[in-house]
């Protein structure tokens, strides 16, 4: 017999694994100071691609001012209680309203966060009949839904339609015998990739197949679509997307999340949702500064022109320069290398401390072996100037890992 704990400290875990050498610098680092395109990393200021604030609204004067008089007028505590029993209130609702009104789903829920309530939603909507299909590159809170489910799952391959046609054919053959139905899972915008997920041609084949679509549009919202409505508006099929959700912790920079659908499916999602009806209501100044949030976003459509306006420069300076940035559609900015984990921290390093550049480093397992991307996410409130200086600092340390500079045994120390 083992002891859980023994156990647990001997593994660590794939990514657990680099904890000793890598915590506080390459993971769980601190960034500190006003959230903007500069923030201090380590006691020195760096031009920052890491943060999912895509209108900029983190910082926005109207936003800290909202939040700032909610928190003063309501303090954190408020409402007390799971919305069911005693924490609703008019704000909750109003906020509701307005998602709905913008979106153009007739209701919406308000969840307390993202992740619990993808994953929560997901057990609600299905039983054990009935059949889950769901693209192989899900977010995790997807991945853990589908965990939940008692029923059947298959995977499609990543925004594969000819997989997912397959896979429906299956489940349809499985939901004919067992009186069940069918749930397919995609998402909006894949946050490693930048790609769209193909909503329209996945709806489409509801003219042949029957099922429901779930959408998790976590770095959609905001930021695609005309009016920023999302990726169902950018693709002109928000009418097929039965469940739409999205969080509050990107372009609208702050914490929370909703799911919007066809009334009878929000009454029911508000009677059955585990994670909602048993945890505590979203705190005041979290809706009361998430109706100023999204207020701005209708009011203040230059705020996704300028995200537009730096994505596009960052792009097609990247691809101009060489750089292979992958199949981004969106404002997710992957910029795929080749190399090892050890040269992958040497590298980061010399753009933290030496081009004073902080953005994102993933590694295998999040990325095939040998790759490294460096993820960028370029923001409303990022300049022409941050741009070219980036490109032309990217270019340095590709010349350095091609020629063999960053060619270490161990991973980067750092003091
Ligand atoms: C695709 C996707 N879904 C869901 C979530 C979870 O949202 P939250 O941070 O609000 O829990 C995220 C956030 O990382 C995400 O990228």
């Amino acid at each position: 017999m083992e002891d859980i704990f023994s156990k647990l400290e001997q593994r660590m875990g794939p990514l657990g694994m680099h904890a000793d050498d890598a915590h506080g610098y390459f993971t769980f680092p601190k960034l500190e100071g006003p959230i903007a395109p500069r923030m201090m990393f380590r006691g020195s200021e760096k031009l920052t691609w890491s943060l999912n604030n895509y209108l900029g609204l983190a910082n926005h004067p109207e936003v800290l001012k909202a939040d700032a008089e909610a928190a003063q007028n309501f303090g954190m505590a408020y409402p007390m209680g799971a919305r069911m029993m005693s924490g609703n209130s008019n704000y909750h609702e109003q906020l509701e309203n307005d998602l709905a009104d913008f979106i153009g789903k007739p209701e919406v829920m308000l969840l307390n966060y993202g992740y619990q309530g993808v994953l929560s939603a997901i057990d609600a909507l299905v039983d054990r009949h009935d059949i889950i299909v769901y693209d192989a590159e899900s977010h995790a809170c997807i991945i853990d839904g589908v965990r939940l489910h008692m029923g059947k799952r298959f995977v499609y391959n990543h925004n594969d339609i000819e997989s997912l046609e397959k896979q429906l054919q299956r489940a349809t053959r499985l939901a004919e015998a067992n009186g069940g139905g069918i749930l397919v899972i995609t998402e909006g915008v894949f946050g490693m990739s930048g790609s769209q997920g193909k909503l329209k041609e996945v709806a489409a084949l509801k003219a042949k197949y029957n099922f429901r679509l779930f959408v998790d549009d976590a770095h959609g919202f905001g930021t695609m679509g005309a009016t920023g409505a999302g990726t169902g508006e950018e693709q002109n099929c928000m009418d097929e997307i039965d469940v739409y959700f999205s969080t509050f912790a990107k372009s609208m920079a702050g914490i929370g999340a909703f799911i919007g659908s066809r009334p009878q499916v929000i009454k029911f999602l508000r009677y059955n949702m585990r994670s909602q009806i048993y945890a505590k209501s979203l705190p005041m100044p979290m809706v009361i500064g998430s109706i100023k949030r999204l207020e701005l976003i209708k009011t203040q459509p230059e705020l996704k022109a300028n995200l537009w306006k730096v994505v596009n420069a960052l792009q097609n300076g990247l691809r101009e320069a060489g750089f292979n940035i992958g199949n981004t559609t969106t404002p997710v900015t992957p910029v795929l290398l080749n190399g090892t984990i050890p040269e992958a921290t040497h590298l980061t390093k010399d753009l933290r401390e030496n081009f004073n550049l902080f953005c994102s480093i993933v590694v295998y397992p999040v990325v095939p072996k040998g790759v490294i991307m460096l993820r960028l996410i370029p923001t409303a409130v990022h300049t022409l100037e941050d741009v070219e200086y980036t490109i032309k600092s990217f270019k340095s340390i590709k010349h350095k890992l091609d020629s063999g500079e960053y060619r270490k045994e161990k991973i980067a120390e750092f003091a």
